[in-house]
């Protein structure tokens, strides 16, 4: 089990995804804060007031942050980066997805679309892959489900502990070429709770086989 120390976290998206990772993160002992367009709407407050975070404008959302989360609608996603400027060091977790929405003819992962707005962004993609349930209930029958993560290195291995400290059994299972494996992986997920009736509370686990003894 990993015992990472309390990291600084901004969400970026105060909607299902993001409140959702802000109770876990809060819950295992990160300073969590959101940023929003507007910091100072109703909707905003609403979502952050159970858990007392701090939420600031998205210029602010990297100061001081280890990681920043997007989860934000994908047609929102070139602005938002856009508006968050600078990143610095912070690592950039995109769990966004497509869903209805097409990728502009240049990209072939949201991360290009990430890079366009910001070049110099630090990406990691992680929490696509599964609904945001998941990230405050992790686990079914006791069975950690599986979260795969991609991107530069070495973010997506800490990204990965993050992870792993919330609950899943999570794997990077490449670089920034791999983005678009979790991309596709999110679309199996949602044709399957949408499309073929199984609904949103489902996850996939990870078999392996012990080595067979020589
Ligand atoms: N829902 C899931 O189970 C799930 C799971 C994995 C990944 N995802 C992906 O994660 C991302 C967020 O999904 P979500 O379900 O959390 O969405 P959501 O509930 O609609 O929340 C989206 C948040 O983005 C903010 N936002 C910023 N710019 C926006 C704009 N131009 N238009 C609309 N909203 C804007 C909204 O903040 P304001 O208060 O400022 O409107 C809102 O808090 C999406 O890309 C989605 O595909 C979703």
């Amino acid at each position: 089990m990993t015992t990472l120390r309390p990291q600084s976290i901004t969400i970026v998206g105060a909607g299902t995804v993001g409140t959702h990772l802000a109770t876990a993160f809060h819950n295992a002992g990160h300073h969590v804060r959101f940023a929003a367009r507007d910091p100072h709407s109703d909707k905003v407050r609403a979502a952050t007031e159970t858990l007392s975070l701090d939420v600031v404008a998205l210029r602010a959302a990297s100061k001081g942050a280890d990681f920043v989360v997007l989860a934000v609608p994908f047609a929102a996603v070139h602005d938002t980066v856009s508006a968050l400027g600078d990143l610095g060091e912070s690592v950039l977790i995109d769990a966004t997805n497509t869903v209805a929405d097409t990728l502009p003819d240049h990209a072939t992962t949201i991360a290009d679309v990430i890079t366009t707005a910001n070049p110099a962004a630090i990406i990691v993609k992680a929490f696509n892959t599964i609904g945001a349930e998941a990230f405050t209930s992790p686990t079914i029958d006791h069975r950690p489900l599986f979260l795969p993560i991609a991107g530069d290195s070495p973010a997506a291995e800490q990204v990965r502990q993050l992870a792993e400290q919330i609950g899943f059994d999570a794997v990077v299972i490449g670089d920034r070429t791999a983005i678009r494996l979790l991309e596709t992986f999110a679309e199996l997920w949602i044709h399957m709770a949408f499309r073929t009736g199984l609904g949103r509370n489902f996850g996939f686990a990870r078999l392996k086989r012990a080595a067979p003894q020589q």
